[in-house]
């Protein structure tokens, strides 16, 4: 009987659907609007509107996103009193008008950072009140120009070597320790509604994420507004394992922040080094064993893509309440880093869409978790 009555039901909405031209292939912003928000990175480049396949994937797909670079010190505050705003304002922009969560990264962080930050007109460290101006500076005005736009701020990125122990970078050697917890103050001065994170990679193994715990419980005991834990989630095909993933979403979660999967990707190409630190700086040279995939991913490795991923977005679902956005670092497998990273010029497959703006396995196996997890 209940059959008999949903049929026709299910008939006129697909026709309805057809009749309108409405896509129907599902969104990941859907299938987890109930779990998390589902974000993607973009570059200034894909703001221009020109690619009408990448806009319309983009909207249809993700209601949160991320600046790969137009919110970075070096693009955007170049020189001393000159800030270029022009891109990063488009990428607000797009945001606003497309009711998305506009994710702002990042403020500070030793890479992507201008060396005329750190040095005076002689070329010598500046002192620390000196330092500690500037980065407030900095932090007011471009806090303060997207204030109620961008939601929530990766404050301080990567501050911690893999050991778990603070890394020497110029913050830490010119300002001393505190530079962490001043940095969250000013973003927090500028914009008091901001969610504010910290943001790293391999938090998930023991060691750097009992360094985050020691820092994020002391910049709790300070009264330091500190809202979420960023893991970026450059992931590989055999690292970190899902109960890695679930343990530090576990220990974050004790601490009372929330947890965000910042920059996923998982690489499936041959690994040009055993590190799995996403140490922006390291460079190998392309040799042609790194570069299997030149004219198309194998089925057994899109298949063993789309399970790894499914496997991911299990843990992400393990604990209710706890991770509130997941966010991919690129649209389609021809924007991500990983084509140039650690090694220029070769061919990735780390994400849900393929180089058509189609749909891969790995996108149905995500989809699948949503509605059975
Ligand atoms: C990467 C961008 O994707 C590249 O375009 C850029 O050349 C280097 O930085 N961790 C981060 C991101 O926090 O900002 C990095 O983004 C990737 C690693």
């Amino acid at each position: 009987m209940k059959k008999n009555l949903l049929s026709p039901v299910i008939l006129i909405l697909f026709g309805g659907l057809l009749a309108t031209g409405v896509h129907a292939q599902p969104a990941l912003k859907d299938a987890f609007k109930d779990d998390f928000l589902i974000g993607t990175a973009l570059r200034d480049s894909q703001l221009t509107g020109e690619n009408t396949n990448e806009m319309a994937l983009i909207q249809a797909q993700f209601n949160a996103i991320s600046p790969d670079n137009a919110l970075k010190w070096k693009p955007v505050h170049p020189e001393p009193g000159r800030f270029n705003f022009a891109p990063a304002d488009r990428y607000v922009e797009f945001g606003v008008k497309n009711h998305m969560f506009i994710v702002g990264h990042t403020l500070v962080w030793h890479d992507q950072t201008p060396s005329w930050v750190f040095q005076d007109d002689k070329g010598n460290p500046v002192d620390r009140d000196t330092l500690l101006a500037r980065m407030r500076e900095h932090i007011l005005t471009v806090v303060g120009r997207y204030k109620g736009k961008i939601g929530g701020w990766d404050v301080v990125n990567e501050a911690l070597n893999e050991d778990g122990t603070l890394r020497q970078s110029p913050w830490l050697k010119i300002i001393g320790e505190d530079y962490i917890a001043k940095a969250f103050e000013y973003a927090h001065e500028a914009d008091p509604k901001a969610q504010l994170n910290y943001n790293d990679f391999s938090l998930e193994n023991a060691p750097k994420r009992e360094g985050a715990i020691k820092l994020i419980k002391k910049l709790q005991a300070q009264g330091v507004p500190i809202t979420g834990v960023g893991l970026e989630g450059h992931y590989k095909m055999g690292w970190p394992a899902p109960a890695q993933v679930e343990a530090a979403i576990d220990d974050f979660a004790k601490l009372g922040v929330k947890v965000a999967i910042t920059e996923l990707d998982v690489d499936v190409l041959p690994a040009a080094t055993q590190s799995q630190a996403a140490e922006v700086s390291m460079n190998f040279a392309l040799r042609a064993e790194l570069n299997p995939y030149t004219t198309g991913l194998p089925d057994s490795v899109q298949q063993a893509l789309a399970k790894r991923y499914a496997d991911l977005f299990t843990a992400f679902l393990k604990q209710p309440g706890v991770v509130n956005r997941v966010t991919f670092w690129g649209v389609t497998d021809a924007d991500s880093w990983l084509n140039n990273w650690p090694v220029r010029g070769r061919t990735a497959y780390p994400l849900l869409f393929n180089r058509d703006y189609q749909p891969k396995p790995a996108f149905e196996a995500v989809l699948k978790v949503a509605q059975h997890p």
